[in-house]
């Protein structure tokens, strides 16, 4: 039995072998799978990842001059919240790794994190975020922060007595009756209803005396507003 299986696989090897001479087979399979290009490693402490609709991925993700990322892979911590994440196959094309949001199409919606491909160390780019609230609301509150703050409530008054700081923007926009308009500033899973909505884009469909038209000029920045009332606005 045992002379018999023995010639059967001698036989079975020899056929292998040949036919492997020809197309190389044979050797590709005694090679373990190869990364080329770099590889970045992203170690962080991360918190309010579950707030994130379907619609979105919160990832390490490679980035060279366009908006939509080259590769990415995505962010699942541990249960107490600790990420350690390898994406190989870094191309030379790419600038930045960055611990960010996209959406379904890969595209970039914001960042928390970055480095540097030309910082890399050796074969690999380190970045280390530290301690991340990668919550959905604190996405919105970067936008706040950028093009909103500055007129309410960074100043002595905040316009149309509404606050848009970090401390003051969720309590003051959530269900809160608007003062220069009808309506309400924000109504939890109605985005078209809500008086932030209406606001922000395009037209002018609060009738503000002061348009706020083009201030985000950004569709998906604009998406991003409404997916988060639509998600039930939370902090
Ligand atoms: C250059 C100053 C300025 C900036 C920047 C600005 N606003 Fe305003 N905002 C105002 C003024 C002034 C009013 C009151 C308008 C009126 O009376 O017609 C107002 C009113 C509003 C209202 C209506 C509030 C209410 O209760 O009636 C909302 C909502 C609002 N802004 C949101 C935003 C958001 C979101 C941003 C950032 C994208 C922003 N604003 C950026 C000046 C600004």
């Amino acid at each position: 039995m045992i002379r018999k299986n023995y010639i059967k696989f001698a036989a079975l090897w020899a056929t292998l072998a040949c036919t492997g001479c020809d197309d190389g087979l044979i050797e590709e399979k005694t090679y373990a799978p190869e990364h080329t290009g770099y590889t970045a490693k992203l170690t962080a402490h991360v918190t309010g990842l579950e707030s994130w609709p379907e619609y979105y991925d919160v990832a390490l993700a490679a980035f060279g001059s366009s908006e939509y990322s080259r590769t990415q892979t995505t962010v699942h911590p541990d249960t107490a919240g600790r990420v350690s994440l390898l994406l190989y196959n870094i191309g030379e094309e790419v600038e930045t790794v960055e611990f960010c949001v996209t959406n379904t199409l890969r595209r970039r919606i914001l960042t928390f994190a970055r480095a540097e491909v030309s910082a890399a160390v050796g074969d690999t780019i380190y970045l280390d975020a530290g301690e991340v609230d990668a919550s959905m609301y604190s996405a919105i509150q970067q936008v706040f922060d950028n093009t909103c703050a500055q007129c309410h409530g960074l100043s002595t008054t905040a316009a149309a007595g509404l606050y848009l700081t970090g401390e003051r923007s969720h309590a003051d926009l959530v269900g809160q009756p608007a003062t220069t308009v009808e309506g309400t500033r924000v109504i939890p899973g109605d985005a078209e209803a809500s008086v932030l909505h209406k606001v922000i884009n395009p037209g002018n469909e609060a009738g503000l005396d002061f348009s706020h038209e083009g201030m985000i000029n950004s569709s998906a920045t604009l998406r991003l507003v409404d997916e988060w009332i639509n998600a039930g606005a939370k902090e």
